[in-house]
Parts: structure tokens; sequence; C-alpha cells
């Protein structure tokens, strides 16, 4: 059997208790058992995503993670924290954390790996912003980023991957990239990896993916699933999503 296409919901930062109830009660009633869903919510949630979606099927995690185990860090989460909460996953390098927190290639390396010491399954974003893209850098770029978290992580780490390809203009814009440029940035995604001697490893692609457009974009080589930003606010719109992917 194909593996399910892996559908990731990245809440950002919404939701209040009330909300993110009635969110959690639909995608269990929503959710096939052929689904691979996960969503990750905000820290101070994390405690009622675990109450509501355990004994389902449906995963959940972080959007961010601290590079250190523990000690004088003001104001940040560790991965082992992470675990506490029965998170399967958490975000790193996110282009929002890059851009507008400074994090680095070297940062979100040494996230990654803190992710996969604890058992969790780090979901690295890579992608090129707009400027890089019309220099022409799309791939300089994304090699970058994948080589410095390859070259960080342990052997397990490495397999323990999963890669989102998000091209930062697509994030929000309700534009997604094209199909042919997706399938580019993956099959060179994949080569990477092959390379580097890792294979199986779940590629995703985030980026305005909507109801309407996911059976395309989720049908495309090397795209392994999605990480859904806006449209998995809205659970209906999460699950076509889901349903899209299995179409
Ligand atoms: P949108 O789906 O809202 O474009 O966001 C994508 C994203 O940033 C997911 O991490």
């Amino acid at each position: 059997m194909v593996a399910a296409k892996y559908i990731v919901g990245n809440w950002k930062l919404h939701g209040n208790e009330r909300e993110n109830a009635a969110r959690f009660a639909a995608l269990k009633a929503g959710c096939r058992p052929s689904d691979a869903l996960a969503v990750c919510v905000p820290f101070p949630y994390l405690a009622q995503a675990q109450q509501a979606l355990q004994g389902s099927t449906i995963g959940w995690g972080a959007q961010n993670v601290s590079e250190h185990a523990k000690g004088a860090f003001t104001g940040e989460v560790s991965a082992t924290m992470l675990a506490d909460f029965g998170c399967s996953c958490a975000i790193v390098g996110h282009s929002e954390r890059r851009s507008l927190y400074g994090e680095d290639d070297a940062a979100v390396a040494r996230k990654a790996q803190a992710v996969a010491t604890v058992g969790m399954t780090p979901i690295v974003c890579v992608g090129e912003t707009l400027t890089e893209r019309e220099r022409g850098e799309t791939a300089q770029v994304v090699t970058r980023q994948l080589a410095a978290v390859l070259a960080h992580a342990s052997p397990e780490t490495k397999h323990k991957l999963v890669v989102a390809y998000e091209p930062v203009w697509a994030i929000g814009s309700g534009q997604a990239a094209l199909e042919e440029d997706v399938r580019e940035v993956h099959a060179l995604l994949r080569k990477q990896l092959n390379q580097a001697g890792v294979t199986g490893t779940r590629l995703l692609y985030g980026g305005s993916v909507k109801a309407g457009n996911a059976a395309a974009l989720l049908n495309i080589t090397d795209v392994d699933g999605a990480l859904v930003g806006g449209a998995s606010l809205n659970v209906e719109e999460f699950l076509a999503i889901a349903q899209a992917a299995q179409a």
C-alpha cells in the first residue's frame, strides 16, 4: 500500500480555547482512518490538543522549539517539554521564524537535531524569498538550507526528517507555486537527500495550499504531503485537502 500523504496544519498565531475545542472535535469527527494528519498549535494549547486528540489517529505538534535541552533561556520551550505533551512533530525553520526572529541555517539545524533526539519528527522548512527567486537562486537557497540540517544531523536524525518546501512568496499569498516549479524543487531535494544516503524522506509542499489546488499539488511526483497554514483553520477545508490527497 502506498503511504498516505502527510497533511500538517500550521495554525500559526491563531485560535483560543473555545475555537480550538470546536476544531479538534470537528477534526476527530471528520478524519478517516486512512488519513495521516497532524496539527501544529501554539504552545499554550498543546495540553488541550493532547486531551482532545489522544486516542485518535491525528497527531499534534509545535511550531517552533528551543535548540537547547535546558538552562537559562527565558521564554524558550525544549523538545523534551513538547514530548511531555505527546507531540509527534515540531516545525523548525519556518520562513516566519527565519525572517522575523533571525533564525539562521545553523540554528535551524540544531533545532532539528533537538527535536529528533527526543523521538519526535522535525518538519524542516526550506524555501526561497521572492528576491532570491527573481535572482534565479532558488536551487542554491533550498540546497544550502537542507545541507546545513544534514551536516549537523546524527545518522538517526537524518532518517527522521520531514522536509517542507515552502516558497516564501507563496505563503499566505493565495497563489501556490506552479506545478512544474514544485516538481523541480522536490526532485532537487530528493536528489540531495539520496546523495546523503537518506531515502524515504517525506517531502511536503507548503504555500497557499487550498481544497481547490490540493489534488493537483499532491499529485506531483515527490510531493508526499502538504504543510497548510490558513486553510488548516477551516476544518472542513483541511479535511477536504486530506481527501484530495487520497483521490
Ligand atoms: P498558507 O497555507 O497560509 O499559505 O501558509 C503556509 C505555511 O506557512 C505553512 O507553514
